[in-house]
């Protein structure tokens, strides 16, 4: 068969990128251009600066995966677009950019859940990894364990009953004020930190062992720095930022292990932005030794927001011949 080159654009949250994928596993160009520095100065993501800043950036953005690949649209074989979950005004910019491009190009357009791309990242950089898998999902918006059945097709076996971990780390990093984006922040302040120094909640729903909840253990964060602030006492912010991180690690560690031996399965796949986390990563790695199973991760870059994971997953909606029509739209709750 021929090579199959998939251009692909992401623009669902807050970062704008376009890729080249050859092949579902071969990167050829990955752009990214963050907004961080800007949505920074507003504590959080602001949906409408997002969409106006996606419209700036996406036209360059595109160019530069097609360049730093060395190819035109005429060696392009689909264009490839997260159309969801995401930000609407955001996920709009990008589906909209990807239909006039395969419009204009006459190509095949491929719809992909990001969800299933971040997921799919891990087939870029572990060329022997197929499905079926077991996977935890762990990113701003979802937090899941599910079985990867077949490219594109999962099982849902956990979700979050509340906030994503992602979130827990969001929120809690504006209440000890170091602002957004709060994963990276909390993470570095945790290395300065005592993980044992205060004992947070580690949230359980004994009808559901596989499912998470966090909102209790961020509750208690508020609660321990309200208490603090009345007595007067000084807050350590590291040892808030360490108890809190291990809080959340623990629960994730503890359900996916629970998981992968309940179900038989002998890999894990970690995937979504939290997956970028030293400490969770570490943890997983050692339990997964214990246990023996082996412990599939993309390296950081991957694990946050690109597009070059949602190429991945496309090549295997393009060899199903699972094209969509230029009708598309964005599904802000598309769920998996
Ligand atoms: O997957 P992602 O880039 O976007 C969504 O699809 O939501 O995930 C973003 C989330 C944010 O909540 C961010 O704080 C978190 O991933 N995150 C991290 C780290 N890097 C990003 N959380 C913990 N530690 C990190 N190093
Ligand atoms: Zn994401």
């Amino acid at each position: 068969m021929n090579d199959i080159n998939i251009l692909a654009i992401e623009s669902s949250c807050d970062e704008t990128a376009a890729a080249v994928i050859k092949n579902g596993r071969q990167i050829l160009s990955n752009v990214i251009n963050s907004q961080v520095p800007i949505h920074t100065r507003y504590g959080g993501v602001v949906p409408e600066l997002a969409s106006r800043k996606h419209i700036q950036n996406i036209n360059p953005v595109i160019r530069q995966a097609l360049s730093d690949a060395s190819l035109t649209l005429d060696d392009i074989d689909a264009v490839a677009v997260t159309y969801g979950p995401g930000l609407v005004g955001a996920l709009l910019v990008g589906v909209s950019a990807a239909k006039a491009i395969a419009y204009a190009a006459k190509k095949p357009l491929i719809a992909v859940n990001h969800i299933e791309g971040h997921v799919c990242a891990n087939f870029l950089e572990h060329p022997e990894l197929e499905p079926p898998f077991l996977c935890l999902i762990v990113s701003g918006g979802h937090t899941h364990i599910a079985v990867m059945k077949d490219y594109g097709q999962f099982e849902i076996i956990g979700s979050t009953r509340d906030d994503a971990a992602g979130e827990a780390f969001d929120k809690v990093a504006r209440a000890i004020g170091l602002g957004y984006p709060g994963g990276p922040k909390i993470e570095l302040a945790a290395r300065e930190g005592d993980s044992s120094a205060i004992s947070f909640p580690r949230g359980k729903i004994d009808e559901a062992p596989y499912d998470f909840t966090f909102s209790g253990l961020k509750s208690a964060v508020l609660n321990f720095l309200n208490q603090k602030q009345m007595a007067k006492e000084e807050i350590n912010t590291a040892d808030v930022a360490a108890s809190f991180q291990q809080a959340v690690v623990d629960s994730l560690v503890e359900r996916a292990i629970k998981a992968a031996k309940d179900f038989g399965e002998k890999r894990i796949v970690l995937a979504g932005g939290v997956a970028a986390n030293g400490a969770l990563r570490g943890a997983l790695l050692s339990e997964c030794e214990n246990n023996n199973i082996r412990l599939f991760s993309p390296s950081p870059a991957l694990c946050t927001d690109n597009a070059a994971m949602i190429g991945s997953a496309a090549y295997y909606h393009y060899l199903k011949k699972d094209f969509f029509s230029l009708e598309l739209n964005a599904v802000p709750n598309l769920s998996l």
